[in-house]
């Protein structure tokens, strides 16, 4: 097989989908001794390289984030420019769509999207990953991160086997697919400091934090 893995983050490199592709990798090269390459679609320098790469491969894989419930506009790009070029032959395409929030039902209506899509264009559907939670793993200390990096890892793992996505390590990382009664409760008891850490600092690192109630598009 010829296998090419798509990073679709605007972040580039330094997205967490580079890390979680990195990790996947790792565990493919562990079961597989098929070379692969990887493409990160926010290079706008190599847009023919990679578009000849979805050419020339027989299995791809795209990571990216969710984003606004959809994919990043360089993915949807992408796909339009796949969808003229028609590339013909027998491929077997796959998608692991990451996310901030924690539950999968944000993602679902997104990999029907991605289902139909890869059928339209006459390829073979491996069907799409579905992981949430995934904001903030770059802070986190490592012990945070082990048990998402391990599932990565055995996800490659089996793919370079099997050239499939584990169904039952799949549907464990789906989960939750919603939050429960009581973790609904406690988002809307925890004070909004807690909620927004996160975000409150990434508005100051880009000295933003005093403009987060701009209301630029109000009449
Ligand atoms: C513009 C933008 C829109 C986003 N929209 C969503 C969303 O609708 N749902 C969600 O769960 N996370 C959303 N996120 C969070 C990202 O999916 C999440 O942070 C992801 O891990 C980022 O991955 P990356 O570093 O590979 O880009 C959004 C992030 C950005 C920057």
């Amino acid at each position: 097989m010829s296998f090419t893995i798509y990073n679709g983050s605007p972040r580039n490199k330094k997205s967490n989908s580079a890390i979680l592709a990195g990790e996947f990798l790792k565990g493919f090269a562990a079961a597989s001794t098929e070379t692969f390459e990887l493409h990160h679609l926010a290079s706008a320098r190599h847009k023919n390289e990679q578009l000849e790469a979805f050419g020339k491969a027989t299995v791809i894989l795209f990571i990216f984030p969710l984003y606004t419930d959809s994919m990043p506009a360089i993915v949807k790009a992408f796909f339009e420019k796949l969808y003229e070029s028609g590339y013909p032959g027998t491929k077997k395409v796959g998608y692991i769509v990451q996310s901030g929030f924690k539950e999968s039902i944000h993602s679902v209506a997104l990999a029907a999207y991605l289902e139909k899509f890869t059928r339209r264009l006459g390829y073979d559907y491996l069907g799409t990953v579905i992981k949430g939670g995934v904001e903030g793993i770059q802070i986190m200390p490592p012990r945070m991160t082990e048990k998402l990096f391990g599932d990565f890892y055995r996800l490659g793992l089996y793919f370079g086997t099997h050239t499939a996505f584990d169904p039952q390590l799949t549907a464990k990382m789906a989960k939750p697919y919603r939050l429960s009664k009581v973790s609904q409760w406690m988002m809307k008891l925890a004070p909004s400091f807690m909620i927004n850490f996160y975000w409150n600092m990434n508005l100051r690192k880009h000295k933003a934090f005093n403009q987060r109630f701009d209301q630029p598009f109000k009449s």
